[in-house]
């Protein structure tokens, strides 16, 4: 009953048959770095052997704009990312560099993220919220924001080329629970769930789209449809809206614990952020 609603969904959407998976796909690169972008699927992942990054299922052309860092457009907003750390803002007069000396004093966060702090699942941008309303007096960012994708992406290059590595047990466990119940939800007027395309037909085309896992160890996500940087939060939106669903609110519990088990889904994928997608 249920695999018959799935394919009928699946076939309103033109999923076609399986497409080759880019065979010896050519290696991800980065100033003589070599990312990781297929290794073996942790072992709570029962229906995955293998884990491969987004960028594997891109077309040769999007996949060159993130070899070469002048390329990459999203290093543009990296630039503004930068700005952004040593501008004095808010009532202490205060810029993210006057306590911070070196951005680069971040590398592994982004990798660790995100993580449970005091009971709480926290994400890198409410971090961000966290040091300029308490330590700046300044406004908080919005989640989607320019600024806070450009911060999010400026802090997370830093941990370019490290293994993501989510901590899930101790009292990390209902979070991912709750995260991962979500991934296997069906919703919406399609009633398919993220694993209805990202872990059961992968490496398939959806209408002009090779489907990948739905990794995250790209994000923030500089997307060619739209020409900017995208939050995790903002493509989860999207492909809620996909499937004509209601999308939780960017920032909500619900997608942070949807990040949060899609980390995990992730764990030793290099960290691309600033990656490019389509
Ligand atoms: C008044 C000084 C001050 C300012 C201004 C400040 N920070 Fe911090 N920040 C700290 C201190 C101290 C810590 C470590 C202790 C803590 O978390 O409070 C910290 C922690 C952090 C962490 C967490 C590091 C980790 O590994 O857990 C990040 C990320 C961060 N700051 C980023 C920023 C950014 C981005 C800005 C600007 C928007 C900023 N900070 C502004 C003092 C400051
Ligand atoms: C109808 C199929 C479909 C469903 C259901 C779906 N997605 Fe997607 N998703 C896509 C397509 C198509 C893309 C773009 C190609 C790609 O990267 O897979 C995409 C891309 C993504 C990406 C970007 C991957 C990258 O490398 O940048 C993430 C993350 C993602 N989806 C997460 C989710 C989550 C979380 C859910 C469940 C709430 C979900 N998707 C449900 C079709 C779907």
């Amino acid at each position: 009953m249920k695999l018959t609603t799935t394919l009928m969904a699946v076939s309103a959407l033109a999923i076609s048959s399986t497409v080759a998976l880019a065979d010896g796909h050519a290696p991800l690169m980065i100033e003589d770095q070599l990312f990781v972008t297929e290794t073996k699927a942790p072992a709570y992942l029962e229906n995955l052997d293998e884990i491969f990054s987004g960028w594997v299922f891109r077309a040769s052309e999007t996949q060159s704009l993130q070899l070469d860092d002048f390329d990459n457009p999203g290093m543009i907003f990296v630039d503004k990312g930068i700005d952004l750390f040593a501008k004095v803002e808010g009532a202490e007069g205060k810029s993210c560099a006057s306590c911070h000396d070196d951005v680069a004093e971040f590398a592994g966060l982004r990798a660790q993220m995100p993580r449970v702090v005091d009971g709480k699942l926290q994400a890198m941008e409410e971090i961000i919220n966290n040091e300029r309303v308490n330590k700046m007096g300044a406004d908080p960012w919005g989640w989607n924001s320019s600024q806070m994708t450009a911060m999010t992406a400026l802090i997370s290059l830093q941990s370019r080329g490290m293994p993501v590595d989510v901590a899930i047990d101790g009292d990390a466990a209902s979070f991912w629970d709750r995260g991962k119940e979500l991934y296997y939800t069906r919703v919406g007027q399609l009633d398919m769930s993220c694993a209805n395309c990202h872990e059961d037909n992968y490496d398939t085309m959806i209408r002009a789209d090779h489907l990948s896992q739905g990794q995250i160890n790209g994000f923030p996500t500089y997307r060619l449809k739209n020409a900017k940087l995208n939050s995790t939060h903002a493509r989860f939106s999207g492909c809620m809206k996909n499937i004509r669903a209601k999308p939780y609110k960017a920032g909500s519990d619900e997608f942070k614990a949807l990040e949060f088990y899609l980390a995990s889904r992730g764990q030793g994928l290099s960290i691309e952020s600033p990656s490019v997608r389509n």
